[in-house]
């Protein structure tokens, strides 16, 4: 069967490079276009990010094919959504709102970008979690006149907490929950990598001015304990997407949510402390067994870039930690650990961490594209 082109969007960003890794060998997709800004326009993928050469803006751990390398990267100010069926969008929000919108106008667009999330009509979609609210594309096409639509991803803060409340919610039910983050420096984009790594490397070296604002040692060795917006991203999505959907609306879910948010010199992956209090009672092993039972649409569906379970759960008091399991299942699970009752009436507290590039960006994004086209939405 032929597959079907996509293009990536802020194809050389942090996320971007990720899209290009699970997108250059997947079963269904063929990845045809790759956009960025003005300043990677017309130069060739490898140009574009000085692969292979010092001051490389490469991050990630695999490595593009020698296809794409040599593809031309193309202007984003002129985007063509006829040439392609799907395009995954990595793009700053403020940009992602036009352009977006823009395709979604003719074509599907999937992203990462928060421009969309905070609609009424916007199905923000965490697989496993809520494929029943995917009827909302539909009220999305009708209100905006579109033949496409725009399905963001979460924040990738929200993920790893979301994923772990869903079987308690479905089972015990929730009262209250309360997280704090621990979020990796790569959640801050392709600068703040670049940046720390630097840091560690040549204090004080010339980076380009773009990069400034980084370089001022702000996360070796420091927590920073604001994260511009986050708090509230992740209240208003979790109780989103563990809400009701019924008569074209989502009914946000009815418990009480607090969170702060910090960031914390790791490179990849994100950790929560999280406390819940459950509506019925249970004990720490049915838990335990909700969470390694549970599975989601795309994980019964056995779809290409799904885990065989959506949750793992780790027995040991001290992990899990993002060095050494962020990367467990390829990045698109959530592990949790550490599980334990508090002294709050059905009060348990536990370490949720999830892999805010993969699960959290580029990959949790390539598996709704693998359900939306499953379910028929992709033409
Ligand atoms: N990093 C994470 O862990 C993470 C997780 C979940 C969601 N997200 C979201 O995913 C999106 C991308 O994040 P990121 O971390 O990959 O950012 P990033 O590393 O800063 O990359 C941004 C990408 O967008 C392009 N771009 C920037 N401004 C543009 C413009 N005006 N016109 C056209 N292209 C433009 C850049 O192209 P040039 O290289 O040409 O400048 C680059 O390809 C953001 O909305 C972010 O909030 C990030």
């Amino acid at each position: 069967m032929a597959k079907i082109p996509v293009a990536v969007l802020g194809a050389t960003g942090e996320v971007g490079q990720k899209f290009v890794i699970n997108l250059q060998r997947h079963p269904w997709f063929e990845l045809t276009a790759l956009y960025a800004s003005e300043r990677s326009a017309d130069k060739t993928y490898a140009d574009a990010l000085n692969y292979g050469k010092e001051n490389s803006r490469w991050f990630c751990k695999g490595m593009p094919s020698e296809k794409i390398l040599g593809m031309t990267v193309r202007n984003l100010s002129n985007v063509h959504p006829e040439e392609n069926s799907l395009f995954f969008s990595a793009l700053p929000s403020e940009t992602a709102l036009e352009v977006e919108g823009k395709i979604a106008g003719e074509k599907p667009v999937v992203s990462t970008a928060s421009a969309y999330r905070y609609f009424d009509d916007s199905f923000v979609y965490l697989p496993g979690v809520n494929e029943l609210h995917a009827g909302i594309i539909d009220v999305q096409q009708k209100g905006r006149g579109w033949k496409g639509f725009v399905v963001p991803q979460p924040n990738c803060t929200t993920i790893g907490l979301v994923m772990s409340l869903k079987p308690v919610h479905d089972e015990f039910g929730l009262e209250h929950v309360t997280m704090a983050s621990m979020q990796s420096v790569s959640g801050a984009g392709y600068g703040a990598v670049r940046s720390w790594a630097e840091q560690r490397k040549v204090q004080g070296s010339d980076l380009p001015a773009e990069l400034e604002e980084f370089s001022q040692g702000v996360f070796e060795g420091n927590v920073i304990p604001y994260i511009h917006m986050e708090e509230e991203k992740v209240r208003k999505e979790t109780m989103k997407l563990l809400g009701e959907f019924s008569a074209g609306k989502i009914r946000p879910a009815g418990f009480k949510i607090a969170c702060k948010c910090n960031r914390v010199p790791v490179l990849d992956g994100h950790t929560e402390s999280v406390f819940i209090e459950t509506t019925k009672g249970c004990s720490i092993d049915a838990l335990k067994e909700v969470w390694k039972s549970y599975r989601g649409e795309p994980h019964k569906l056995a779809l290409p870039t799904a885990p065989k379970q959506p949750i793992i759960v780790m027995g040991e008091i001290d992990r899990p930690q993002p060095r050494f399991d962020a990367a467990m299942e390829g990045g698109m699970v959530a592990i949790i650990g550490g599980v334990e009752a508090n002294a709050f009436d059905n009060g348990f507290q536990y370490t949720v961490l999830s892999h805010n590039t993969e699960l959290g960006a580029a990959k949790g994004a390539v598996l709704a594209a693998e359900y939306l086209n499953k379910i028929g939405l992709i033409k």
